[in-house]
């Protein structure tokens, strides 16, 4: 199938907010109010990224958006869990978030806490029991993609060397990115892969390291993207700066910072140039993504017209 960065954007934001219509929606949940937590915290006007780099490695290799949909979801899942986590007191403390208020300050601290836990535990739920045509190897693949990459070596370590460094470098400012942001782009890619069932390690080896620039790529940006007005991320604005966080941004200056997205994307592109498969949609995408703001903001108003 042939698709477009526009069809693909808007088509990866259906598909997955579809999937999260029908498991968030259930008709008389056991807990009503996490219920409602959960979804207000995945019906609000997220980008989907990591569907759309899902969705654009699974296509690129042959596979079909059905068999991709659990993986898209999963791992928006799992991404809105660790931003509910992200902005809660003890962590960032964030009170904004796309544009509304963060989950913590409409249902509280203990239930944006167990609608972290219970999205990640959704997430897997979606992997392995999803109606799609993936065999039981693929779904095992999935699975430990994504959880490699939201564990302790991924996202949730990452998270802890966010909050635990005293005046890092710039090797433990990347080695922090590496994981809290670049572990789920490189599990979206790694499960588009295990969708399609690629064997070829040089594809393999390719498109990890497609994905590693990306991931480093995009957590520049949003390092930026702090310096901006919250009006352009629909976040705090300095909330990097006033947390005291080091990033790298403001260890190279925003210049320096600039200059490396673009070799990232330059690198992005080079490691998928001799692969042999359909690097048209996955440059796009990467141009997209380390892009961000200025495709986006025309994209969707947000729905409460901020963004
Ligand atoms: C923000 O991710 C947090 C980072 C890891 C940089 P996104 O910029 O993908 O957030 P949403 O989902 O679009 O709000
Ligand atoms: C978040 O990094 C990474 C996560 C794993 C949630 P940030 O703390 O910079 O993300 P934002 O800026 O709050 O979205
Ligand atoms: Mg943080
Ligand atoms: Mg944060
Ligand atoms: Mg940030």
């Amino acid at each position: 199938m042939k698709l477009d960065l526009t069809n693909l954007i808007s088509l990866s934001q259906t598909r997955t907010e579809n999937l999260f219509t029908y498991y968030l929606k259930e008709p008389e949940p056991a807990a009503p109010l996490l219920q409602d937590a959960m979804a207000y915290s995945v019906f609000n006007g997220g980008k989907r990224i990591r569907p759309l780099l899902v969705y654009a490695t699974g296509l690129a290799l042959g596979a079909t958006l059905e068999d991709l949909d659990p993986a898209a979801a999963a791992v928006e899942l799992i991404h809105a869990y660790s931003l509910i986590h992200d902005d809660l007191p003890v962590m960032d403390n964030a009170d904004l978030r796309r544009g509304k208020p963060s989950c913590h300050k409409v249902y509280g601290e203990a239930i944006a806490v167990l609608a972290g836990d219970a999205l990640q535990t959704l997430a897997f739920r979606i992997i392995i029991a999803h109606s799609a045509q993936t065999l039981p190897h693929q779904r095992l693949k999935m699975a430990a993609a994504l959880s490699e990459a939201s564990g302790i070596n991924g996202m949730a370590g990452g998270q802890a060397l966010d909050m635990g460094m005293k005046n890092p470098g710039l090797n433990d400012v990347l080695e922090m990115y590496s994981r809290k942001t670049g572990a789920l782009l490189l599990a979206c890619v790694q499960m588009g892969m295990a969708v399609a069932d690629v064997q070829d390690a040089a594809v393999v080896d390719g498109l990890e390291k497609y994905a590693r620039c990306l991931g480093l790529g995009f957590q520049l940006r949003d390092d930026l993207l702090d310096f901006e007005s919250s009006h352009v991320s629909g976040k705090p604005q300095g909330l990097d700066v006033a947390n005291e966080k080091a990033t790298y941004a403001m260890l190279v200056g925003v210049e320096g910072t600039r200059k490396r997205i673009l070799e990232l994307y330059e690198d992005a592109l080079g490691a998928i140039g001799v692969l042999g498969v359909d690097e048209e949609i996955l440059g796009a995408v990467g141009r997209w993504l380390l892009d961000f703001p200025s495709p986006v903001a025309s994209r969707r108003p947000h729905p409460q017209g901020e963004r």
